[in-house]
């Protein structure tokens, strides 16, 4: 393999990217970008490689979720508070159901570009740029927001350290003490459709923190009840703006895109000779790989090869996205394929791209049933092969919106209407995410059990 460079990218097969009609203005916007500070520091990305390989080695467990596209219509603090803290009701629920520790990562903070299946679009016989994610073009219909606006990048950085400054503040600052994580789950299943279901289970949470209370362990003695960590990722699809964000660290002389934590290639970016894996493969980030229907095992051994040469457990993370349907026909095969090849990664289940159907109404949208169904097969598959099933990936959001069908409230194809708010793909709601959070409690405990059995073996 040729040596990586910053900029070796720019001679590979580059797929998804805008096209910017000024060049120009393109390039001081990249100059521009290149003087701003990092957002992430390089020891902070190992920190998270370190935690992944925990989850690699099938002692954590990963929960990534966010939106689909983040939008500067919608910056809010309400917004970023609601799904930081749907997360944390998820992370103690999954905690507490497979005993292990739940690395958090934000679909936030700069998940702004979006891969379309096509360029453009055609409304009325009127036909414009394909709408691309708010730090490219805007989303309503003309000319003059869909033309490709470089200086929108500045924008959405400012916007990512915003939304990051405060993500931090959260984490540290006291609103993530698991105590008061508890009183919203608390409070969540009291308020549920399906309480019965979340009521014993949270009880006993309960239970668990005033032993420890009992025991001296409480948020003001230990920090870890306190605080938590939390970071960010985003698919690195705008390669002008990951580039421009990319810098050696000072300390080990490695390079690492500063732009978040984790950043991950899409399922339609992640073909042989791919501009996208070409930039990837050289920062040291840890790197999330989409994997869909299309996907062959050999495909799929070169690219872990290609973006994970030295098998640093943690430094991929196999984001399996195949469909309810289909989970079962492609999984079992690329889950073997990779074990025998030795290769360390962590899989991750994302629930939601395989499950998108246009509703009667026209909303696109994912059955709650389907995403449950295809998370419950991943442990399923996951426990035949013997292997662990890692962590999931879903497109969330802590408002009330409308989006996804289904879940206790039961949203209906009619009610879709009533609050369909996102700017790309259709998000559970904050309710829909915690009962996915209590309802796959089950599928933990039963791989939990299986971990036990085979350790006393
Ligand atoms: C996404 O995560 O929003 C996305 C576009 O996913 P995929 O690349 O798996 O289609
Ligand atoms: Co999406």
């Amino acid at each position: 393999m040729t040596p990586w460079t910053l900029d070796g990218w720019r001679a590979a097969e580059v797929r998804q990217l805008p096209a910017y009609p000024d060049a120009a203005a393109l390039a001081a916007a990249e100059a521009e970008l290149r003087t701003y500070p990092p957002l992430v520091f390089a020891g902070e990305a190992r920190d998270l490689t370190a935690q992944l390989g925990d989850v690699a080695a099938g002692k954590a467990f990963l929960l990534q979720g966010g939106d689909c596209a983040e939008s500067f219509a919608d910056f809010h603090p309400n917004t970023i508070r609601d799904t930081f803290r749907v997360l944390l009701q998820m992370a103690v629920v999954l905690t507490f159901a497979s005993k292990l520790p739940v690395v958090k990562v934000g679909r936030m903070a700069g998940q702004f570009a979006k891969p379309r299946s096509g360029d453009t679009e055609t409304v009325g016989g009127v036909t414009l740029p394909s709408y691309r994610g708010d730090n490219i073009n805007g989303i309503e219909f003309t000319a003059e927001a869909r033309t490709p606006d470089p200086a929108r990048m500045m924008r959405g950085y400012m916007q990512s350290a915003a939304t990051l400054n405060l993500l931090r503040a959260f984490a540290s600052g006291g609103y993530a003490s698991l105590h008061q994580v508890h009183k919203w789950n608390l409070d969540f299943a009291g308020r549920s459709l399906w309480s019965e279901q979340y009521q014993a289970l949270a009880d006993r949470i309960g239970e668990a923190l005033e032993f420890m209370a009992a025991c001296g362990l409480s948020p003001e003695t230990v920090p870890q009840l306190k605080g938590t960590s939390f970071f960010t990722s985003h698919e690195a699809l705008l390669l002008p703006y990951e580039a421009a964000l990319t810098r050696q660290d000072s300390l080990t002389g490695d390079w690492y895109d500063t732009s978040a934590h984790m950043l991950w290639i899409g399922d339609r970016t992640r073909f042989a000779g791919s501009a996208h894996v070409e930039f990837l493969r050289g920062v040291g980030n840890p790197l999330g790989l989409k994997v869909g229907p299309s996907i062959t095992a050999d495909d799929l051994l070169r690219l872990v090869d290609t973006l994970n040469p030295a098998n640093v457990p943690g430094r991929l993370t196999l984001i399996a996205r195949f469909g309810a349907n289909e989970v079962e026909a492609h999984l079992p095969r690329l889950v073997r394929a990779v074990a025998r090849a030795g290769m360390n990664v962590v899989w991750s289940c994302d629930p939601m791209h395989g499950n998108t159907i246009k509703a009667a109404g026209g909303y696109k949208t994912r059955p709650f049933d389907l995403i449950l169904r295809e998370v419950r097969s991943f442990f399923a598959i996951h426990r035949a092969e013997g292997t662990h099933a890692g962590g999931i990936h879903i497109e969330m959001t802590g408002q009330d919106v409308t989006e996804c069908t289904g879940g206790a409230i039961g949203v209906t194809d009619e009610g879709l209407a009533d609050r369909y708010q996102t700017q790309c793909d259709p998000r559970l709601n904050a309710s829909q995410a915690i009962e996915l959070a209590f309802l796959i409690a089950d599928s933990l405990k039963a791989e939990r059990a299986h971990r036990d059995e085979r350790a006393a073996a």
